[in-house]
């Protein structure tokens, strides 16, 4: 099948036919979802908290988005692979944002992606007229956790959700490719997808988003996370354990390596 490209995004919007984003930041799990058809692939910054272990993804630095976009633009040809702009590189200013944009295409990413509304418009602005397409990020945006006090939904009332609207429009009107909605009212979601030409991607926004994103080892029972917008497609974490304790227990019994593991 074909690469991906925006105009499939938009097509599939047009034609309301949804289409998935799981996160990636390896060379295995990158390959799998492209097999299973996945079309966006998002090089996350949940990668710090994912992998790197950091508490939040405030602490995801530019060279850790760098170093795992690499890894996956060079696992894939047909997933429109997606970068996030670090905390702490685009919020200054559109210049930050551009130099630091386009190390990430030059790392391998086809868009990148920001969090904030209409804050942000210039940063979008330039991005797109340098050739790089933008995914907005609205709703709970985690890089502000700690001025949002926490993982809340956000657009619960009226003025909220009238102000995610308007920042859709401002993203929309910089040039922005699609919007990402996370912890949003299901309705908010709808009303904001209706109201844009481009597609939204949700992330706890209800079912009437053009796309859903997850991250992948929270949907596939790795992670643990249960939040209530994650289904737990597999179950990976058992599995995963339940493989290492046999491993383990093949070893003190020495059971492996047999001889057909072994060298004459
Ligand atoms: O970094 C990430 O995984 C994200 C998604 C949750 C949208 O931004
Ligand atoms: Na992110």
């Amino acid at each position: 099948p074909a690469t991906i490209r925006l105009r499939h995004l938009q097509q599939a919007k047009a034609q309301g036919r949804p289409f998935s984003m799981l996160t990636a930041y390896d060379q295995f799990a990158a390959k799998a979802f492209e097999a299973a058809g996945i079309e966006v692939l998002l090089v996350g910054d949940s990668v710090g908290t994912t992998v790197l272990g950091y508490d939040s993804t405030t602490s995801t630095t530019h060279q850790d988005m760098l170093t795992f976009t690499g890894a996956v633009a060079r696992s894939v040809t047909r997933p429109l692979v997606v970068a996030d702009l670090a905390f702490g590189t685009y919020e200054g200013g559109p210049a930050d944002a551009l130099r630091h944009g386009v190390e990430l295409v030059r790392a391998g990413a086809s868009a990148v992606k920001l969090e904030g509304g209409a804050e942000v418009a210039p940063q979008v602005r330039v991005l797109v007229q340098a050739g790089i397409p933008v995914f907005g990020h609205l709703g709970f945006t985690p890089q502000s956790v700690n001025s949002l006090s926490g993982h809340r939904v956000q657009g619960r009332d009226r003025a909220a959700a009238q102000k995610m609207q308007e920042d859709a429009l401002a993203l929309q009107a910089a040039g922005a490719a699609a919007i990402v909605l996370e912890l949003v009212p299901a309705a908010v979601a709808a009303s904001v997808t209706a109201a844009l030409a481009v597609p939204t991607i949700g992330i706890g926004a209800g079912p009437d988003c053009d796309g859903q994103v997850l991250v992948w080892q929270d949907m596939a029972g790795l992670s643990g996370f249960h939040g209530k917008f994650v289904k737990t497609f597999a179950d990976l974490r058992p599995q995963l354990e339940q493989a290492a304790q046999q491993y383990r227990d093949e070893v003190s019994e020495r059971t492996y390596p047999g001889p057909e593991h072994s060298f004459e």
